[in-house]
């Protein structure tokens, strides 16, 4: 039995295929691929807060949340938008939605003048969203963990105080961290739950 099954008590062949497809695109790409096998880890345990069938949505979408950075996929330069289009060439809308909007997606569409671009998309507000969200941040570049404000300082060294990568996790600090926060809550009162049974 795979561990997927004896997790979740299901096949997830949606996060099978993602994570299949992700290594393919993107294992040359050394670190990105570290980090997104980082933050489909971290999605594998967060996903704890989502209802059953949410889960393996939400694994997928961590494996390929940064398809659009891929030799063949990267068109803009706006990895959100060349993902989510490439993945909605494949069919997978849920997931192209997910992509466009991930992490601090909406601002660096703004900034980048490709907003109107992105409204091919839908924004997903909900908290399988949330969960993307909260994994992709909390982890650095190399897949180790990182407290958001820690994330944003890595960011501006390594891209630059001007880079749109840098000012829109600055613009959207504010909701980022509460949707952090979120998940955090939902986690630790899921930790308190399972608490008694330990004892
Ligand atoms: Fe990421």
């Amino acid at each position: 039995m795979r561990k997927s099954e004896v997790v979740y008590g299901a096949r997830m062949a949606g996060a099978e295929w993602a994570r299949a497809y992700a290594e393919a695109r993107l294992r040359t790409l050394g670190r990105r691929w570290a980090h997104t096998v980082a933050v489909a880890n971290r999605a594998e345990v967060a996903v704890a807060v989502l209802p059953e069938a949410e889960r393996d949505v939400a694994v997928a979408a961590a494996y390929v949340h940064d398809i659009g950075y891929a030799e063949g996929i990267a068109t803009t330069g706006f990895h959100h938008l060349d993902g989510a289009r490439h993945l909605r060439e494949l069919g997978e809308q849920r997931l192209a939605n997910l992509v466009a909007y991930h992490s601090a997606g909406c601002w660096e569409g703004q900034i980048r003048g490709l907003a109107d671009e992105l409204t091919e998309f839908d924004e997903e507000l909900s908290l399988t969203a949330d969960v993307l969200t909260y994994c992709d941040v909390l982890t650095g570049p190399s897949g180790q963990p990182m407290e958001l404000r820690a994330r944003i300082d890595d960011v501006e060294r390594r891209y630059g105080a001007d880079h749109p990568v840098t000012q829109s996790l600055k613009m959207g600090l504010p909701v980022l961290a509460s949707r952090i926060e979120g998940v955090d809550r939902r986690l630790a009162a899921l930790a308190s739950e399972i608490a008694p049974i330990r004892r």
